[in-house]
């Protein structure tokens, strides 16, 4: 059975991404969030989005007319029951996720094929709280979602290998490089970049560098867009916490354990961009400065 409609659950940051490049590729596209003003903001934001597309001369006003046509936001879980394949992106809790699951797998078609969006929870512990493992992969998308060119498609031991074709199928229709991943936590994407952040914070804990030097080290000696601790503030050190934590958990392993001056920030409500403050002030979003410590 083809994919022809989607619902995203959750329509903050990845959802409100999510449920844009699924609209943008053509498909109908249902977004829930639980009250109408979280709908309103994810929406504008979506909509903001593609006007700045628009003005910038990628999308034409005809085309934006039809991707916004094709989103629809709702608080009401009952209208995603005729998805073709639901991608979740909500609160990145156990119970939380297969709480929805679960109610989503009593109204759903046996067809309905779902995907969870989560960076570090293990896809096979959601799937069992559902009665159709075999259609349950992991989608998990990066942020900004419309523009980073990746999704990880991750199978467990019961997906069924059709299904799990056709969401990859799915994820190079939305323009992405669809990577194979198996069920393990973090995937390819944080098994790698999460001990670099975290030993990026060690390195600035033991005096190696300042914030700028670290930053620059890796921006311009090796390439990447952003230097750690800048990506770290863009991802959320709250968010970086909570999947070292699991990841540690796991593995047991040295690498994936938080740094304690991650921890401190945390608890200092230090979290990044999102918050206005973590490895730079953000008072002046165009000109962040390195915090000192
Ligand atoms: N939404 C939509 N478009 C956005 C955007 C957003 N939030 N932020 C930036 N863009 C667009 C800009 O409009 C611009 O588009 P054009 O090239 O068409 O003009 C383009 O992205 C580049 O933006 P900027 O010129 O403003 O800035 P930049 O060159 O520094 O790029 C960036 C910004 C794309 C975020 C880049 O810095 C980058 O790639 N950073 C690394 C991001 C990253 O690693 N993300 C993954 C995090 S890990 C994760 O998400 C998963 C997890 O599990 C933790």
């Amino acid at each position: 059975m083809a994919i022809e409609k989607v619902g995203v659950v959750g329509c903050g940051l990845m959802g409100s991404g999510i449920a844009q490049v699924c609209a943008a590729a053509g498909y109908s596209t249902v977004v829930r969030e639980v009250t109408p003003e979280l709908v309103a903001k994810g929406l504008k934001g979506i909509e903001k989005n593609l006007a700045r597309l628009v003005e910038k001369g990628k999308l034409t006003a005809a085309a934006q007319t039809e991707i916004r046509g094709r989103l629809k936001g709702t608080t009401a879980i009952e209208d995603l029951k005729n998805c073709d394949l639901i991608i979740e992106a909500i609160i990145e809790r156990l119970p939380a996720k297969r709480e929805l699951f679960s109610a989503l797998d009593a109204m759903c078609p046996a067809s309905t094929i779902f995907a969870s969006n989560t960076s570090s929870l293990t896809i096979t512990e959601i799937a069992a709280a559902t009665k159709r493992p075999q259609r349950f992969v992991g989608l998990h998308f990066f942020n900004p979602v419309p523009v980073m060119q990746l999704v990880e498609v991750v199978r467990t031991i019961a997906t069924d290998d059709a299904v799990y074709e056709e969401v990859v199928a799915f994820g190079a229709k939305l323009g992405k490089t669809a990577v194979r991943a198996h069920d393990s936590t973090g995937f390819i994407v944080n098994r790698l970049l999460v001990p670099y952040l975290l030993d990026a914070i060690r390195a600035l804990e033991e005096g190696v560098g300042s914030i700028e030097d670290i930053d620059n080290s890796m921006k311009l000696g090796c390439g990447h867009p952003m230097g750690p601790l800048t990506l770290l503030d863009f991802v959320g050190l709250d968010t970086t916490y909570y999947i070292s934590q699991i990841m540690f958990e796991e593995f047991h392993e040295r690498r994936f354990a938080s740094p304690p001056l991650l921890k401190r920030m945390v608890l200092a409500g230090w979290n990044g961009r999102k918050s206005g403050r973590g490895f730079y002030d953000y008072s002046d979003p165009a000109k962040p400065k390195a915090m000192k410590f």
